[in-house]
């Protein structure tokens, strides 16, 4: 069976540590899934699909079309009004059906908005397509839309949480058969261990911190909604003599304009609140594992539902004591006070007074690290993965055998039954 993934950018985002999860558990649990990918720009993520024996090849998406913002409804109606983007659009979408009919892949799932409308605009005929979801569809209604219009028989829907479920059901009703299937983290990757506290301390350029702080990190990408603010105002209600020293890991590492935060912006808002010297801003760090491990809370702070929160999930499996938003699919994740501690959304002071609980009691963070390990092992380890996507792979390769005069599908191995 072969499948056609299409991912819209070159870096490695949350969705796309997702696909190379997948990619990585097709690997070791369905060999008989012969996964290729088309990424609409090249970039790091590129290496790492082909690290996993993977095909992969770049068709890049014109300009205009990349930077429409996947997170601002409003600025995609310029991909179908704005005549010069509408026209580069149409031209890939030729390109891409062209190059989707010689790969002749049995299923193509797609991953992010401008892929799901572009997988079904180009699919050849019969070929079913899986839209994996990682956002939420009802707070862009102009792309709740066009994926309405586009939401043919043959697509499927894989969320990555309840909640995105739900939201996908009550956007696109009846249109689409929905099911959940949670992301998974690599377990031997993000495993618990000593960080390297000093190194975090260096990529922020800052001198080492002395024995017993205690380091608070938000670890996030720079989308305007990943909740810097919150965190940095949390920060500053906390008194100056704790020990413990706050971290912003991250960077901007998307090409859609306007949806980022600026690091500029970030600093000076640190400044002024009085919290120079005592918050460090690493950048992007390579190694996520590493920077979790780095750190003894992990924050995450979303002033919008979170469609799942791989963060949360990592900083779990990393052992680590982790604080998350109590909404949206981040709530699905963690037992409150037991696996992580829950906080309401938008709330300095809550989060403030969890971080102040975690900064004074080691033992409450022990605990939670151990309740959260234990938690992901049973939960989130991405190896239980295989049987549930193998359902949703088996079901259109039975439908939709790619050659049924070669090979009729009743002959072929089922990825469930291996
Ligand atoms: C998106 C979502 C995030 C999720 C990730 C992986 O980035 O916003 O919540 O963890 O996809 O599914």
């Amino acid at each position: 069976m072969k499948i056609a993934y299409l991912n819209p950018g070159g870096t490695v985002g949350g969705a796309e540590m997702v696909l190379l999860d997948v990619l990585a558990m097709l690997r070791s649990s369905c060999p008989e899934v012969r996964p290729t990918v088309v990424l609409g720009d090249d970039g790091p993520l590129r290496a790492e699909i082909e690290a996993l024996g993977v095909p992969c090849e770049v068709l890049p998406l014109p300009g205009g079309v990349a930077r429409l913002g996947d997170a601002g409804g409003g600025r995609l109606r310029l991909l179908v009004r704005g005549a010069a983007s509408a026209a580069a659009a149409l031209k890939y979408r030729a390109r891409l059906a062209r190059r989707l009919r010689s790969l002749r892949p049995d299923l193509i799932q797609t991953n992010g908005m401008k892929m799901h409308l572009l997988g079904a605009w180009t699919a050849p005929r019969g070929v079913p397509v899986v839209w994996h979801m990682h956002d939420y569809l009802a707070s862009r209604p102009a792309m709740a839309r066009l994926l309405r219009a586009s939401a043919r028989p043959g697509v499927e829907i894989v969320a990555v949480s309840h909640s995105v479920a739900e939201d996908v059901r009550a956007t696109l009703p009846g249109r689409v058969s929905v099911r959940t299937i949670y992301n998974g983290v690599d377990v031997d990757r993000f495993r618990p261990g000593p960080g390297d506290g000093a190194a975090l301390d260096r990529a922020a350029g800052l001198p080492e911190a002395t024995a017993g702080t205690v380091r608070v990190g938000l670890v996030a990408t720079f989308a305007t909604w990943k909740g810097h603010e919150v965190f940095l105002a949390a920060a500053a209600r906390l008194e100056a003599a704790l020990p413990a020293r706050f971290y912003i890991v991250g960077g901007p590492i998307y090409r859609s304009t306007g949806s980022q935060v600026s690091l500029d912006d970030l600093k000076g808002r640190a400044e002024a609140l009085g919290l120079a010297g005592r918050v460090g801003f690493t950048g992007h760090q390579a190694d996520p594992a590493e920077a979790l491990r780095s750190l003894d809370v992990v924050v995450h702070a979303s002033t919008r539902p979170e469609p799942f929160g791989r963060v949360i999930v990592e900083g779990m499996a990393c052992g680590r004591a982790v604080v998350a938003m109590d909404e949206g699919g981040a709530a699905e994740l963690f037992v409150d006070g037991d696996s992580a501690l829950g906080c309401p959304p938008r709330d300095p002071s809550a989060l403030a007074e969890r971080l102040a609980r975690l900064v004074a009691d080691p033992d409450l963070r022990d605990r939670l690290g151990r309740a959260g390990r234990a938690a992901v092992l049973d939960r989130f380890d991405r190896a239980g993965l295989a049987d549930s996507w193998a359902a949703v792979y088996d079901r259109p390769l039975s439908a939709h055998p790619s050659d049924p005069a070669e090979t009729p599908a009743a002959a072929r191995p089922s990825p469930v039954e291996r």
